[in-house]
C-alpha cells in the first residue's frame, strides 16, 4: 500500500554528453523532480565524470533542483566549489570522509540540503549518529561508478532498516535508492520505504524518456516493453 507521492530523480549520467543542453530541457518538461548529477573522481570510484563547469552549465539551463552525488575521495576539499556550481542537495559518502558531521554541518550551513551515501557493503548502522542531521540517506543499489548495472537485491533490506533508524532517531531525512532502478523493482522499492528514486539508464535508453519519467512517477508501466 502506497499513501505519499514520491519523487523522481533522473541521472544525466546516461544521457548524451554532447547534448545536455536538449537532455536538461527535456527534463525540466517532463515529471522529474531532481535533476540528479553524478561526480566521480577516478579514486573513490574507477570512472571519472564531470566537475564544476559542466555543473554550472547544467544549472543555467535547469529548472529543477541539482541534485549532486559526490562519488569523490575527501569531499570536503570542494563544498563551497559545488554550492558556487549550483548544488541544491549535496550527497558524500560514508566511506569518502573522515570527519563526516562537521562536512554535513558545513553542507547546511552553505544552504544546501545534505546527503549521505552508503556502498552496497556498508550497513546501515553507521548512519546512527549522524542520520538525525541528514536530509538525505542514499543507499546505493549497485557499487558506484557506472550506470547501467544490475540491482543488488540486497537493498531492500537495507531500505527497510534505515526507515527504522529515521523512525527511531526522529529524522526527517528522505531515502533516496540508486542503481539498477527500472520497471521491475520501482513499485516494490517505493512499497519498501524509498522516497526518491534515482534511474539513469531505465530513462535515457529509451527513445522517449519523458514517458518512463512519467512511469516511474505513477508507477504504472506499459507491458509492451
Ligand atoms: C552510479 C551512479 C548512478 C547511475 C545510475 O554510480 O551513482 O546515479 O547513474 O544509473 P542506472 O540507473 O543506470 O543504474
Ligand atoms: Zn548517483
Amino acid at each position: 500500500m502506497i499513501n505519499k507521492q514520491h519523487l523522481v530523480a533522473p541521472s544525466i549520467l546516461s544521457a548524451d554528453f554532447t547534448n545536455l543542453e536538449s537532455a536538461i530541457k527535456l527534463l525540466n518538461n517532463s515529471e522529474a523532480d531532481w535533476i540528479h548529477v553524478d561526480v566521480m573522481d577516478g579514486h573513490f570510484v574507477p570512472n571519472i565524470t564531470l566537475g564544476f563547469p559542466v555543473i554550472s552549465q547544467i544549472k543555467k539551463h535547469a529548472k529543477k533542483p541539482l541534485d549532486v552525488h559526490l562519488m569523490i575521495s575527501k569531499p570536503e576539499r570542494y563544498l563551497e566549489e559545488f554550492k558556487y556550481a549550483g548544488a541544491d542537495i549535496l550527497t558524500v559518502h560514508y566511506e569518502a570522509c573522515t570527519h563526516l558531521h562537521s562536512t554535513i554541518q558545513r553542507i547546511k550551513s552553505l544552504g544546501m540540503k545534505a546527503g549521505v551515501s552508503i556502498v552496497p557493503h556498508s550497513q546501515v548502522l553507521l548512519l546512527e549518529d549522524i542520520i538525525a542531521e541528514l536530509d538525505l540517506v542514499l543507499i546505493m543499489s549497485v557499487n558506484p561508478g557506472f550506470g547501467g548495472q544490475k540491482f543488488i537485491e540486497n537493498s531492500y533490506k537495507k531500505i527497510k532498516q534505515t526507515k527504522e533508524l529515521i523512525r527511531a532517531t526522529n529524522s526527517n531525512a528522505l531515502i533516496q535508492i540508486d542503481g539498477g532502478v527500472d520497471a521491475n523493482n520501482a513499485r516494490l522499492l517505493i512499497e519498501a520505504g524509498v522516497d526518491v528514486l534515482v534511474a539513469g539508464s531505465y530513462v535515457f535508453s529509451h527513445k522517449n524518456p519523458k514517458e518512463h519519467i512519467m512511469q516511474l512517477k505513477t508507477l504504472k508501466f506499459s507491458k509492451t516493453e
